[in-house]
């Protein structure tokens, strides 16, 4: 079995009606450290670690660190590398980059336009991802369906154009209810915030607690219309 563009559709095929942590695994047997997992130590995220750490996976674990992260973000990485036993690895964005935005457009720029708001995550995220995803050919995401318009018509496997390599959802089929379940009954520790009507968090600034019937991912980005809300990792 090859894992390029051209097999998606004989990948997805195969790995229909199969349980998250049987995609993980049989990702995580055939590629070993040619995949990589990208975590911002969402609820989603946990699960995943969970299960790469229950088969003992040796797949790398990676997180951007925007430097704009939540100080309960920064807690839980910590938290959850001691539990697991596991190396999560910080990609930071590059000093000069940042010294040089923030001199041209402000700490806050991400509020000034949308333009500013792309630059700031190009910055402080897709180019560190880049660097994270060097040399593999494949990663693992947390995403899942029913979290946002954009992303409804998303695959299993699919391929990332924007890093050239095939990007894994195991859990782009589970509820939000379903990833609670699954956290409560394995113990997974998660970020306080969650229980503070935080059901997606990203970076601080960017990032706001949702509205009783606001849709999970409303406090992300939430000055801008819910049809552009991706900062470019899944676009
Ligand atoms: S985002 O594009 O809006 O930020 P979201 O927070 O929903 O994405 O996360 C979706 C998936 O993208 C996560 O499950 C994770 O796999 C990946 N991801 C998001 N943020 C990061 C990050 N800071 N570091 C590594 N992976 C990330
Ligand atoms: Fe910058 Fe906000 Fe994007 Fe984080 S989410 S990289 S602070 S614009």
């Amino acid at each position: 079995m090859k894992f390029a563009k051209e097999n998606i559709t004989e990948l997805n095929k195969l790995l229909k009606g199969k349980t998250a942590i049987e995609i993980i695994a049989f990702f995580s047997d055939n590629l070993g450290d040619k995949i990589t997992f990208g975590t911002s130590l969402g609820a989603e995220d946990q699960v995943v670690i969970q299960m790469l750490a229950s088969i003992k996976s040796k797949v790398p674990v990676f997180t951007l660190d925007t430097g704009r992260l939540f100080p309960q973000t920064y807690d839980l990485i910590d938290s959850t590398v001691h539990k697991y036993g596991i190396t999560i690895k910080p990609y930071f964005p590059v000093n000069t980059e940042v010294e040089e935005m923030v001199v041209k457009h402000g700490m806050n720029l991400f509020f000034k336009s949308i333009e500013l708001r792309n630059t700031c995550c190009q910055t402080r995220k897709l180019r560190p991802l880049k660097r994270a995803l060097e040399g593999r050919e494949a990663w693992f995401t947390g995403l899942r369906r029913s979290q946002s318009v954009t992303r409804v018509d998303m695959q299993i496997v699919e391929w990332d154009k924007n890093s050239n390599m095939l990007k894994v959802n195991p859990l782009l089929e589970w509820s939000e209810d379903d990833i609670w379940n699954y956290i409560k009954e394995n113990g997974i520790p998660y970020n306080p915030l969650h229980d503070n009507d935080y059901p997606s968090i990203g970076c601080q600034p960017c990032t706001r607690a949702i509205m009783p019937g606001e849709d999970v991912r409303a406090g992300r980005w939430w000055w801008e219309n819910p049809d552009t809300k991706e900062c470019g990792l899944h676009k």
